[in-house]
């Protein structure tokens, strides 16, 4: 018993740089790394796919060298399929794109694989995790938004997560389920009970006075 509950607690906490401070970055993602964070989570938008324009190649490269934290990339772009390799040589070890982009997603998640990475494909408020279901056994990684992608410290959206289960219920025990937008530890509880293992926080964990606090809450598992 103890031996499952310990299992259940192996949630993997990603947090978003998009709510950190860009003129003290290394600072913070050197906190959250010294917190507890599991990844990093780094939010590239284009201002095509979203209507927001956030941070790409050259950070990326820039921050690979400070810190040992697996990076989590989530594109929010059109055409991610073209700037794979780019991401790949900036140091990214998890790449996350969008099924609305319209791409081939089985090519662009064996492209992601060829790299060595790990692949993730997301979904949107509006889109139904029935849509998905074809390229859950290919993905490693299942990132169910909780918001509408493109700004951080928006209000959680709780009927995305009640797409959890079904998707859960088609993955096996090696494969990620991720949410993320509006993620704090009332939320996070939620997602967690509804099958997530993985949540992305930015606005909870960079804007908390106690950043070791905000992450080991996230961690934790709900009694019930
Ligand atoms: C939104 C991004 C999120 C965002 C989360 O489009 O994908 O990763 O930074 O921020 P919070 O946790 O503040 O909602
Ligand atoms: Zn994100």
């Amino acid at each position: 018993m103890e031996h499952i509950n310990q299992k259940k607690q192996n949630v993997i906490i990603s947090p978003s740089i998009l709510s950190a401070d860009f003129a003290n970055l290394e600072r913070d993602i050197k906190n959250v790394e010294s917190a507890g964070a599991d990844w990093l989570h780094i939010d590239v938008m284009d201002g095509h796919f979203v209507p927001n324009i956030t941070i790409g190649i050259p950070v990326i490269k820039s921050i690979r060298h400070i810190t040992n934290l697996p990076f989590d990339v989530h594109l929010m772009i059109d055409n991610p399929d073209k700037y794979i390799e780019s991401f790949a040589n900036a140091g990214a070890n998890i790449i996350t794109f969008h099924y609305e982009t319209g791409v081939n997603i089985v090519e662009t998640l064996n492209k992601i694989k060829s790299y060595g990475l790990k692949a993730g494909l997301s979904i949107k408020p509006n889109t139904k995790a029935e849509e998905i279901e074809e390229f859950i056994s290919t993905a490693d990684l299942i990132l169910v938004m909780t918001v509408e992608p493109g700004f951080g410290g928006q209000t959680f959206i709780q009927k995305c997560a009640d797409k959890l289960p079904y998707i859960k219920s088609k993955q096996n025990i090696n494969q990620i389920l991720q949410v993320d937008g509006g993620i704090n530890s009332n939320t996070g509880d939620y997602c967690k009970k509804m099958g997530a293992n993985s949540l992305v926080a930015g606005n909870y964990i960079f804007n908390n006075d106690n950043i070791e606090f905000a992450i080991s809450s996230l961690k934790q598992f709900p009694n019930k």
